[in-house]
């Protein structure tokens, strides 16, 4: 038996343990799968002392879950922050697998070739660097400046929402802020969200869970839109093949999205 757990501040929400656990029950892993409030302790330390194979990571720790791993994996290299860690021996090893989440989330949305990204945090990077590598052309709009810094180094677009410019068309926009989960914001102002929004073929929260004011303007402007359950279930589909170093089935990935959909109700964020 091995154990798991998901970091968090608050971790209390997170749908990840019933989606692990059933991973691990399809698997015929008699595994378990935790929940972990962090806040000032040491991750390093803790994932020891638990006697963790393997942890998730959210947020608010996901960068310095980063900057605590011993061997670092993949994008995340260039995302600098991660949500997977595995023990190697006393080694940690660390990976992002919200990319690959993500893209799977939008495999459905084709073609497409510009993309609109809102947000400019943890999850932000994740969607960014992985549409970079898939060659999309990626803008960054954020409320504020200071976070696009990042944006800029990668080489992607980037403008704040208040200087967006509402006549280029993107074939996708993605809310990666937190607007619309405990509140009713949108994640820029209205009437410049739906000046953009008129011109795209897509949309995509990564808020899962909840009608978002950005999705239910999506689907008031008749656009193909999406929520972030499936960006949810598949960066736990990869942590679970990496953990368990197999290919997920068609039957595993279903186990994961049934133990999800049974919480139903519950919202979040990655
Ligand atoms: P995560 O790691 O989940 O992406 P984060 O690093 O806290 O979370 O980033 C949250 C992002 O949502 C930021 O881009 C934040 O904008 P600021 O950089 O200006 O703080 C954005 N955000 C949060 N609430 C928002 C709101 N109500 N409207 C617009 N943007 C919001």
């Amino acid at each position: 038996m091995n154990k798991y757990t998901i970091f968090g501040n608050p971790v209390s929400h997170s749908l990840s343990p019933v989606m692990q656990t059933a991973g691990f029950r399809h698997l015929q892993l008699d595994n378990t799968y935790d929940k972990t409030l962090l806040t000032d302790e040491n991750i390093k330390d803790i994932f020891f002392k638990l006697g963790l194979s393997g942890a998730n990571i959210t947020v608010p720790h996901k960068e310095y879950a980063y900057n605590s791993a011993d061997i670092v994996v993949g994008d995340a290299k260039t995302i600098k922050a991660v949500n997977t860690y595995i023990r190697q021996g006393d080694k940690i090893v660390a990976h992002n697998t919200d990319s690959y989440g993500f893209m799977m989330a939008i495999d459905e949305f084709r073609p497409l070739s510009s993309v609109l990204i809102i947000g400019a945090g943890g999850t932000a990077r994740a969607i960014a660097v992985a549409l970079k590598s898939a060659n999309l052309t990626t803008t960054v709009a954020n409320r504020t400046a200071k976070k696009l810094e990042f944006f800029d180094m990668l080489g992607v677009n980037t403008t704040t929402t208040d200087n967006i410019n509402t006549n280029h068309k993107y074939d996708l926009v993605v809310n990666a802020t937190s607007a619309g989960l405990c509140d009713s914001d949108y994640p820029m102002s209205q009437d410049k969200l739906r000046r953009v929004l008129t011109d795209s073929k897509y949309v995509f929260d990564c808020i899962y869970g909840t009608m978002t004011p950005f999705l239910s303007m999506a689907k008031q402007l008749n656009i193909k839109y999406k929520d972030g359950e499936d960006m949810l279930l598949y960066q736990g589909v990869k942590a679970m093949e990496l953990w368990t170093n197999t290919k997920a089935t068609k039957g595993l990935i279903n186990s994961m999205r049934s133990a999800l959909r049974d919480k139903n109700g519950k919202q979040g964020e990655l």
